[in-house]
């Protein structure tokens, strides 16, 4: 895949906010590999989560072989970035209860990819070639730092997306292991042929690397190095290379398809095994950027460890109520509760947009604020509810439980700990999702296929997916 990112700019909070990324430009061929190193806080994890269109630049443009991706319709940007982009995080984001074959395995079955036989064969043979072939069924918690570094390249491969971008894929191991793993890196790089952009602290790993980049405040330039220089004595590997060729296991093909951990998907899970293609790529997409988010906070420095646990710990959010106005109209009411109430935390710009489930696709549906406590800057120091009207009249809606709407609720804010923010202010993304009744629908009908106490009640929600 080629990349071209066109004077990027990614800035944080109001036209004065802090700007991580200043006007990047990069070229990228298919099939090459580029690093980008950089301190910490210069905006390296910024400029990759911008790079693989999980983050909106405030500026600039991004063409991934040669599509505009944010001129695309969210729907199509997030088919599109769970298919062509890997992405392996910072910090190994594994699902604790699965086991590792699975963890590789679910991007493929819940994107929908290919069949289930076939993407634990891959998951298989991946785990094989970066040396875990006899780890499959072991889970995250019984496995070493470097290990589960692995399971999560295998699960960033098992799509065969044309871009891996991986951002410090090495960050806490040693310094053996850490060769071990670019070296693993570069031979899959070899033989799965993607477009690779590698993010590293560490020069000696980035120069690997066909061309090197350096990040500086925000700042992105080339930097002109010899080539990786050749260890004299060639170094002892961990595990198998990259390229032995692994017969697929048919005791793990022939399993129950898709073991997604109850603890996960809880009350999700039965309708995500009755129609797995529903939520595709869906699912994928908006794990990854929660996840990624989550990855942010834990990797930067104190001061922004502060203002995040402000705005993703003591800020709670969530959906409050929905109630039903009649003829397909609406009333949305999210709760923000500073917890920690003591000091009041402000709240700027809260968009929120709502989507109705048609498809593998979320058609948005018209959605306005009810009244102005929405807009401009909100002080929250105890709980504030806002309210919106949404308008849900979609044909053909997709049905995770019989006759109910499956609707995402999406809002970002900024969020800062000053009602004047400069460069303290966090950017917070949230979806919220619910179950919900179509007005159109009696009472009648939806007692015929699902038991409740009393009436079908107009919305339920579901759990954070
Ligand atoms: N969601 C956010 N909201 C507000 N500011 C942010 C957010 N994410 C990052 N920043 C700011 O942007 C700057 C760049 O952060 P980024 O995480 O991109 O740096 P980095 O180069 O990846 O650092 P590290 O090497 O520590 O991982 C930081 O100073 C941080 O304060
Ligand atoms: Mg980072």
């Amino acid at each position: 895949m080629t990349l071209s990112a066109q004077l990027l700019t990614k800035r944080y909070g109001s036209t004065s906010g802090y700007e991580a990324v200043r006007g990047a430009s990069l070229e990228l061929q298919a099939g090459e590999f580029i690093s980008i190193v950089g301190r910490t806080g210069s905006g390296k994890s910024t400029l990759l989560a911008v790079l693989g269109a999980l983050t909106k630049p405030t500026a600039g443009k991004l063409l991934l072989d040669g599509a505009d991706v944010w001129a695309l319709s969210e729907e199509k940007r997030s088919i599109f970035r769970s298919r062509h982009v890997g992405f392996i995080f910072q910090f190994p984001s594994l699902l604790s209860n699965l086991t590792a074959v699975d963890n590789v395995a679910v991007p493929a079955l819940l994107g929908c990819t290919m069949a289930v036989e076939a993407a634990y064969a891959r998951a298989s043979d991946l785990l094989a070639r970066v040396g875990l072939g006899n780890r499959a069924d072991a889970y995250p918690g019984s496995m070493s730092g470097g290990e589960q570094r692995r399971v999560v390249i295998a699960r960033a491969l098992i799509n065969s997306p044309p871009l891996l971008l991986a951002d410090e894929p090495t960050g806490d191991l040693d310094e053996d292991t850490e060769a071990d793993i670019i070296d693993l890196l570069e031979q899959l790089h070899g033989s799965e042929t993607f477009s690779f952009v590698l993010v590293s602290h560490n020069l000696d790993l980035a120069k690997h690397a066909q061309r090197i980049y350096e990040m500086r405040q925000g700042v992105l330039a080339s930097i002109d190095l010899l080539p990786a220089v050749v260890d004299v004595e060639p170094r002892v590997r961990h595990f198998g290379p990259a390229t032995v060729n692994v017969r697929p296991d048919l005791t793990v093909t022939a399993r129950e398809p898709v073991r997604l951990g109850a603890n996960l998907w809880g009350s999700v899970r039965p309708f995500l095994l009755g129609g797995a293609a529903v939520f595709a790529s869906i699912l994928v997409v908006d794990f990854g950027v929660a996840k990624y988010q989550e990855m942010q906070v834990r990797d930067r420095g104190a001061r922004l460890a502060q203002l995040a646990d402000m705005a993703l710990s003591r800020l709670q959010a969530d959906i409050q109520s929905v109630s039903d106005l009649g003829d397909g109209r609406y009333e949305l009411a999210v709760y923000l509760w500073n917890v920690g109430s003591d000091t009041p935390i402000y709240v700027m710009s809260p968009e929120m947009h709502a989507y109705v489930q048609v498809g593998k696709f979320w058609q948005e549906v018209p959605l306005e604020p009810a009244d102005s406590t929405s807009s401009g800057v909100l002080k929250i120091d105890g709980k504030l509810t806002y309210r919106y009207v949404f308008d849900a009249r979609v044909k053909d809606f997709t049905q995770l439980l019989p006759n109910y709407m499956h609707v995402r609720f999406s809002d970002t804010m900024l969020v800062s700990p000053s009602s004047m923010p400069k460069g303290d202010v966090f950017e917070r993304k949230d979806n919220f999702y619910v179950y919900l009744k179509p007005f159109d629908v009696a009472d009648e009908v939806v007692l015929k296929r699902m038991k409740f106490s009393g009436k079908p009640p107009v919305w339920i929600p579901m759990p954070p997916h």
